[in-house]
């Protein structure tokens, strides 16, 4: 069944590690019960870094983190310490991002279907305002005035193709300005008083390949170059977003330097030629900057043999939604059994009153017993943020692994008064 998570005969070695040792993760477990997700700080900032010398080149790169993906002040922190921004796309996400400090230029706001209130809080930070529509500029004079600097995002109206694989199709793609409305638009913000403009444009969804980056950041250096000639103006920065993906599976990590290199060649063909040599690019990547250094603990709570054998797990997939919409696949490791023979079959789920709450079907794992601990790899973005209450099952804690090698915990374990917390009704306690 297409999004069911797959089985693991397929990937019999896999160099996906978990930072820390057995020892150190049962000290862990003592302090703070499964399930738990933990990230890599160390590994993160040192990405980041590696993010920032592969576009070393680019006078003025900079990398927006997308908050949606790992929403955490903790992990912002971390990012805003390496001299990222942020990329929001709500309310409570700009909230987080005043929080940790983000103010001004630090903060790309793209919304889309954007209230008032978010409107109003973006431009109360300074945020560059990345626009997603015509109807939007009068919308955001009435409820907050035009800033000086407007960002608008592109919609290039065409059908992304890779190896003869439709990759994105813009034909029915919900978000930006087709290119005139794009041209009117910065027209018409002229007219209110903008003076400076950035385009934004994603093109990226789980693409690791260079020459990918390449020939889609061509074509958006290509309408970047006809929209200003048209409109009549400089632009101030390209925000290619985010895109570039993590192997779940294989081994195989998107290389970023040479994605970084095959940008900088279409950049010196389109941008170069056009005499733009000095404009900055910006990136919003979100799944690449934390997803292979974040996992997800959990532990066998039974083990059940009827038609197959099941690992009933102390989480259930409520909070670990991933398996059901970026990857069907998630490397595990039994902890402290890795040197064991994966000679059991199992598929893992939760408790959810939903057969499809399944981590892994016919997961091939050494043999598992009650309280034996189970590690998620790859599970650094789109995992906790994509949790939720179903069956009144709570979101699990969120530790970080310190750059020290400390642990602290950046989010408790939700509670049931959390649960309860939003019903008007005098709620029993338990
Ligand atoms: C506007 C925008 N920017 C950035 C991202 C981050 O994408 P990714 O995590 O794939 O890098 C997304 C993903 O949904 C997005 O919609």
């Amino acid at each position: 069944m297409k999004n069911m998570p797959v089985n693991s005969e397929e990937l019999t070695h896999s160099t996906k590690k978990f930072p820390i040792n057995f020892k150190e993760l049962e000290q862990i477990i003592s302090k703070y019960p499964t399930p738990f997700y933990i990230y890599d700080e160390k590994a993160i900032r040192e990405n980041i870094r590696r993010l920032y010398k592969a576009f070393s080149w680019n006078t003025g790169f900079r990398e927006y983190f997308a908050v949606k993906s790992a929403p955490n002040p903790f992990i912002l922190n971390a990012f805003k310490e390496e001299h990222c921004g942020v990329d929001c796309a709500s309310l409570t996400e700009l909230i987080l991002a005043d929080s940790c400090g983000f103010s001004g230029d630090d903060i790309m706001f793209t919304s889309n279907v954007t209230t008032k209130e978010e409107f109003m809080k973006a431009k109360s930070l300074d945020a560059i305002i990345n626009l997603d529509d015509y109807s939007h500029i009068d919308y955001l004079q009435n409820c907050a005035g035009i800033p000086e600097l407007v960002c608008l995002r592109l919609n290039p109206d065409c059908t992304i193709t890779y190896q003869d694989n439709i990759i994105l199709d813009y034909k029915n793609y919900k978000f930006g300005f087709t290119e005139d409305a794009f041209i009117e638009g910065i027209k018409l913000l002229k007219t209110k008083g903008a003076r400076r403009f950035g385009l934004h444009c994603q093109f990226g969804s789980h693409r690791r390949e260079a020459e990918y980056f390449g020939d889609n950041a061509r074509l958006v250096f290509k309408k970047a170059v006809e929209i200003s000639t048209l409109a009549g103006i400089t632009l101030e920065f390209i925000n290619l977003a985010g895109g570039i993906g993590i192997p779940y599976k294989e081994d195989s990590p998107a290389d970023i330097e040479a994605i970084s290199w095959h940008i900088k060649a279409a950049y010196d063909e389109v941008l170069g030629t056009a005499g733009l040599t000095s404009l900055p690019l910006y990136l919003e990547l979100g799944i690449f900057m934390t997803g292979p250094y974040g996992y997800f603990v959990s532990s066998v709570l039974h083990v059940k043999e009827t038609v197959k054998t099941f690992l009933g797990l102390d989480a259930s997939t409520n909070c670990f939604m991933s398996p059901l919409r970026y990857s069907n696949y998630y490397h595990i490791t039994a902890a402290g059994k890795e040197k064991e023979e994966p000679n059991q079959v199992y598929d893992i789920t939760g408790a959810l009153c939903e057969n499809r709450d399944k981590f892994a079907i016919d997961y091939h794992l050494p043999r598992m017993k009650p309280g034996d601990v189970l590690i998620f790899h790859d599970a650094g973005a789109y995992t906790y943020a994509h949790s939720h209450n179903f069956n009144g099952k709570l979101r699990p804690a969120e530790l970080l692994l310190c750059t020290d090698g400390s642990v602290k915990q950046i989010r408790r374990a939700e509670s049931t008064a959390d649960y309860f917390a939003t019903l008007d009704y005098p709620i029993k306690s338990r």
